[in-house]
């Protein structure tokens, strides 16, 4: 039995029988209702409701998922096929949470129009994982995707390569609309083909995405694709029916044909490679054997769930075929032994940063990871320095939480060669070639998403009344991925929003004293005209609001004042009536990143992004949660 495994339910087991007993009466096929097999010993439910079983992942998707749970007795599954339908997908989840599930899996047909059947859900106390399109906001419990738009880009950088000597010419079959995945990974092919000068391309359009109508345009469009080097698909399905097109013309040896999915399975994009007849597909991890892991964990109350795994995707060539299935399927082998790790922190600059500090250290003890701490005083000679020793000293494992976000590509390609994998924690790095694997995962906040929150709650919380409101934005310091992102999120609500602008905008470097400095250098030259501040941390929030009092201001009054990071010194200020919302960045990210230290160690392919669990909090909750705050 797994150590996971939950306590014994003998009321869910009773009720998996009902379940059993009730499709039966409610004469269920197995095709809307497949995986009712009611075991003896089941203590959980898992509901999955699918948003239709057309689309071979779906289907893989389940697949995976009843692969992982026929090693759990005490598991059960029941799922549900929408048929695309978003009103039968809300009718499915009630029946399934009639059922007594104890977790949702959703793939939603429609994320903007399930967000609210998912909340409702959420709240109720029933955990629920969305895979594939995430809602916006956060009420759900974990979501696991894709990153369409890296794929595409996968793709494309691939097709570059293979055409930047001669150029050549590109044919994009493109359905008309085509699917949010699909956009996503146009958008991304064609991102990555723009830094190839020398490339034609040219599109064909069909009215579904399916394998027969990319065969028919293809046969039809004969005379373009003779002319092609490359044709690109964003999906496995459409891309069978090229190659069949391609291969009755008799232009298989002189047109490639590259896509999107890399599915397993006869015909599909990796058999297709292996057949010669695709020259590269990118894998679309369906993330079912995460999904039921995560499950287990959430289940079982474990700590360190994150908020959002984006898996990772995988170019798949005939060269690298072998090795990148095996790399695909490679579980984590955790042999338990201490893992020697070295972290290069940035600093202690901030309250945030003393609790991740205090959380890595002690994450470090409970999975036996012998942690190497060097704390760079926010210089990037430093942790240049730093990383250096840790390649010197062979440890297992680089984690870097980083003080800008560029000029890191030759120090890692140092750690590269010396065989010693890197982590990025916390923050994000900007690499030349993200394709070289000088990373292997990030784990951390989404930065961009805490912005937007930002400036949500600013739209939904400070009318602007028919007038123009002035925001000063405190930002970070210059070149910080936090700096970078929070500012795109927030300008990127903002720009939605022309009752706000932002009039002044001043680097705090995160610290106490630069918010004092921002505030007293703009009184300097101007009389205080503010309406709204937003700081991206609570200690420059905590120096505005100090300089702003100093000077006989009201924080709060005078200012709404919206920060990031939500400490407890944020809940101080916003029990105070001084501070008005903090958004969170949870810095209690050791057990996280010390799970993904050992998963990697034992061999395991790390997702791109692993992103915490993160709310928002405003005066009017501020009493309640203070008490709860740690840190
Ligand atoms: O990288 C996270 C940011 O860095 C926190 O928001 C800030 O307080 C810290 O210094």
């Amino acid at each position: 039995m797994s150590s996971k495994r939950l306590g014994i339910k003998t009321i869910k087991y009773l009720s998996a029988l009902v379940i059993a007993v009730s499709l039966v009466l409610m004469g269920c096929s197995a095709g809307d209702r497949s995986g009712v097999d009611t075991k003896e010993g089941v203590t959980s439910i898992i509901g999955v409701s699918q948003a239709n079983m057309r689309e071979e992942w779906r289907v893989a998707l389940i697949n995976e998922l009843r692969e992982a749970i026929s090693s759990s007795l005490d598991i059960q599954i029941i799922t549900s096929d929408a048929t695309g339908d978003v009103d039968k997908q809300i009718r499915d989840i009630d029946n399934l949470i009639g059922y007594g599930i104890d977790l949702l899996i959703i793939s939603p047909c429609d994320e903007k129009e399930l967000a609210d059947k998912i909340k409702e859900v959420y709240d109720s106390g029933i955990p629920v994982i969305v895979m594939d399109r995430a809602v916006e906001g956060f009420d759900y419990t974990l979501y696991i995707g894709p990153d369409n738009e890296v794929i595409g880009q996968q793709a494309g950088n691939f097709v570059g390569g293979l055409l930047s000597t001669d150029g050549g010419r590109v044919v994009e079959i493109l359905g008309r609309p085509a699917s949010i995945q699909g956009k996503e990974r146009l958008l991304g092919f064609r991102k990555a083909l723009d830094e190839y000068g020398n490339i034609e391309t040219s599109k064909l359009y069909i009215e579904s995405e399916t394998k027969d109508a990319a065969y028919d345009i293809t046969m039809q469009a004969k005379g373009t694709i003779a002319e092609a080097d490359v044709i690109f698909s964003y999906s496995d399905s459409m891309a069978l029916g090229v190659c069949d097109a391609v291969r009755e013309l008799g232009l298989e040896d002189k047109v490639m044909v590259v896509d999107c999915d890399g599915f397993k399975g006869a015909d599909e994009g990796i058999d297709l490679v292996k057949q010669g007849r695709l020259k590269a597909t990118v894998s679309c991890p369906i993330g079912g054997k995460e999904a039921f892991d995560y499950a287990l964990s959430i289940l079982g109350n474990e700590s360190g769930v994150p908020k959002q795994v984006i898996l990772r995707s995988n170019l798949i060539t005939a060269e690298n075929l072998e090795e990148s299935i095996e790399r695909m399927n490679r579980q984590s082998n955790d042999d338990g032994r201490t893992i020697k790790v070295g972290y290069s922190q940035v600093g202690q600059e901030s309250n945030w940063r003393l609790a991740n500090t205090r959380s890595i250290e002690s994450a470090a003890k409970k999975f036996n990871i012998d942690l190497h701490m060097e704390i760079a005083d926010q210089s990037q000679q430093k942790q240049f320095d730093a990383i250096r020793k840790f390649i010197e000293e062979k440890v297992d494992v680089i984690v870097v939480s980083p003080v800008v976000e560029t000029g890191w590509d030759e120090v890692l390609w140092e750690a590269k060669d010396a065989g010693i994998p890197v982590i990025m924690s916390d923050r994000n790095v900007s690499l030349e070639d993200p394709e070289e694997g000088l990373t292997t995962t990030y784990l951390g906040a989404d930065f961009m998403e805490e912005g937007r929150r930002a400036m949500r709650w600013i739209r939904d919380n400070v009318p602007a009344d028919g007038k123009k409101l002035k925001i000063m934005e405190i930002m970070g310091n210059e070149g910080a991925s936090p700096t970078e992102e929070r500012g795109k999120g927030f300008r990127e609500i903002l720009s939605e929003n022309p009752s706000y602008y932002i009039a002044y905008s001043e680097h705090g470097d995160f610290t106490f004293e630069g918010g004092q400095k921002v505030v007293r250098d703009y009184l300097e030259n101007n009389e205080w005209d503010i309406d709204i501040i937003f700081s991206h941390n609570d200690d420059m929030a905590l120096g505005a609001i100090s300089e702003l009092k100093e000077h006989g201001y009201s924080p709060d009054k005078d200012a709404v004042i919206v920060s990031v990071d939500a400490t407890r010194d944020a809940f101080e200020a916003m029990v105070r009536k001084e501070l008005s919302c903090a958004v969170e960045c949870n810095p209690i990210i050791g057990d996280q990143l010390m799970k993904a230290i050992r998963d990697l160690c034992g061999g395991k392919q790390m997702p791109f992004r692993i992103i915490t669990d993160e709310k928002i909090y405003d005066q009017s909750v501020a009493e309640d949660y203070i008490h709860k705050r740690g840190y």
